[in-house]
């Protein structure tokens, strides 16, 4: 058997702990935000029938034609790792009966599967949290999704990023509009970029999407989906967009925006960045009022977006300074037996008050624990010698702050480290 080291596979990342502190706070405010606006969890299978995906976000899709973890399990079932979590969200609010006669707010975060080629910010195994309201038909509850994910941002305290908006107007009118386009791109088939080539039979919507300059000057001169909205499509799209206004939400309309998935009806969008590099979207979403009904439950209107965590991770990071990443609150160090007798009992006195307190295990020096503590980021170290334990007071020494260490009771140490938190270590 071969011993040499097995490694993670292509484009599916350890997380490491201290980039699961930094997942922890986003995920924390994620949590802070959507309670705000009335949303709830909904956690679903990571596994689902492949035909969810399929009948879901369309056959001619990237994500359906070849991105998708699929296998046969063994009872001849073709399953599928999930690739995104709305398909899921419809199929549990139909089988567990929560759209009939009512609505909902859900929001869930979790693994999503895509066999993409890997780079940064594009993974094989990424993090979506996602938000999804099923039943309200009216641009209110497009505006309310849109204004909770800029909230959202501004708590994360993201910098420069934008929101581009656009109307697919309904099936009926996106159909003439495609016809036309399908039309007008043949007649100039030999101009286009080669993937885009491709795309024309397939999906030809998603060559609205093309980064080659020469499609889009081309597409410039082609049919404009937003001449293709009827009244109705334009009205939604209006009464949002003045939602949006009233809130101080900005927006800039993109009539070339489409996403790629195939459910969405009227108003789409996504929030970009410069400074993710390629991948510059960091979430997307739209109203998708077929969907339910696609999927075997009854007419019920929906929207929703979805956020991909590792890029809103790093965005957030990128605020923020490793400074601000503090160890535990205390680091024990205990020199010899008779302070061990005494230091574990301690630490769980603390504990039991609610202090994060990190036993030095296998001993050493008080330099060198000392030096563990500081490591380890730790605010402060309680020391337990000999001199302490003749005078039973314990010897607290600030590790962030360059502050004179002092000595205390233990009766004193609870109250000391809980008056602590209050203190900003990032600004030390
Ligand atoms: P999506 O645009 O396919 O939409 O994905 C949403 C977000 O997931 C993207 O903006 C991106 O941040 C992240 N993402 C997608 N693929 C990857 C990848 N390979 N690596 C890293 N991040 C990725 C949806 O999935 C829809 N379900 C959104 C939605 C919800 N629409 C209505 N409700």
């Amino acid at each position: 058997m071969s011993n040499r080291a097995i490694q993670s596979i292509r484009g599916m990342n350890d997380q490491l702990p201290d980039a699961c502190d930094r997942w922890q706070t986003v995920e924390q405010t994620i949590r802070e935000v959507v309670r705000l606006y009335g949303y709830r969890e909904i956690r679903t299978p990571i596994l689902e029938k492949t035909e969810l995906f399929s009948r879901s976000i369309g056959q001619q899709t990237d994500i359906v034609e070849k991105e998708m973890y699929t296998f046969t399990d063994r009872n001849q079932d073709s399953l599928t790792l999930r690739p995104e979590a709305t398909a899921s969200c419809v199929r549990a609010g139909i089988e567990h009966g929560l759209l009939y006669n009512q609505a909902q707010r859900l929001w869930y975060l979790g693994p999503m599967f895509r066999h993409e080629r890997p780079q940064k910010g594009r993974y094989r195994q990424f993090h979506q949290f996602g938000i999804e309201a099923l039943g309200w038909p009216g641009p209110d509850v497009d505006a309310e999704i849109i204004i909770l994910g800029t909230r959202l941002w501004q708590r994360l305290g993201l910098a420069d990023i934008r929101l581009e908006i656009n109307s697919l107007g309904s099936p009926a009118n996106r159909a003439r509009y495609l016809e036309d386009l399908r039309t007008f791109l043949e007649s100039r088939h030999d101009e286009l970029d080669e993937s885009s080539r491709r795309r024309l039979t397939k999906n030809p919507l998603r060559i609205l999407d093309s980064k080659d300059s020469g499609t889009q000057a081309i597409l410039g001169d082609g049919p404009d989906l937003a001449s293709y909205l009827d009244d109705e499509d334009q009205r939604h799209f209006d009464c949002l967009l003045e939602h949006l206004e009233r809130t101080g939400v900005e927006y800039h309309v993109n009539s070339r925006l489409v996403r790629g998935l195939d459910y969405y009806t009227g108003a789409v969008y996504e929030w970009t960045t410069a400074s993710l590099g390629a991948q510059n979207a960091f979430c997307g979403g739209g109203r998708y009022d077929g969907l339910v009904e696609q999927l075997g439950g009854l007419a019920v209107p929906a929207a929703g977006f979805a956020c991909g965590m590792e890029r809103l991770v790093e965005l957030y990071s990128q605020q923020r300074s490793t400074t601000e990443m503090v160890g535990a609150e205390v680091w024990m160090i205990m020199l010899g037996d008779t302070a061990a007798a005494i230091g574990y009992p301690l630490a769980e006195n603390l504990r039991e008050a609610g202090i994060q307190v990190v036993c030095n295990c296998g001993g050493g020096s008080i330099g060198k624990q000392l030096r563990r503590a500081d490591q380890n980021r730790a605010l402060f170290a309680v020391i337990i010698g000999d001199e302490e334990l003749e005078n039973r007071r314990f010897t607290v020494k600030p590790l962030r702050s360059g502050e004179e260490q002092t000595s205390m009771t233990e009766d004193r140490l609870v109250d000391f480290f809980l008056a602590q938190r209050n203190r900003d270590y990032s600004v030390l």
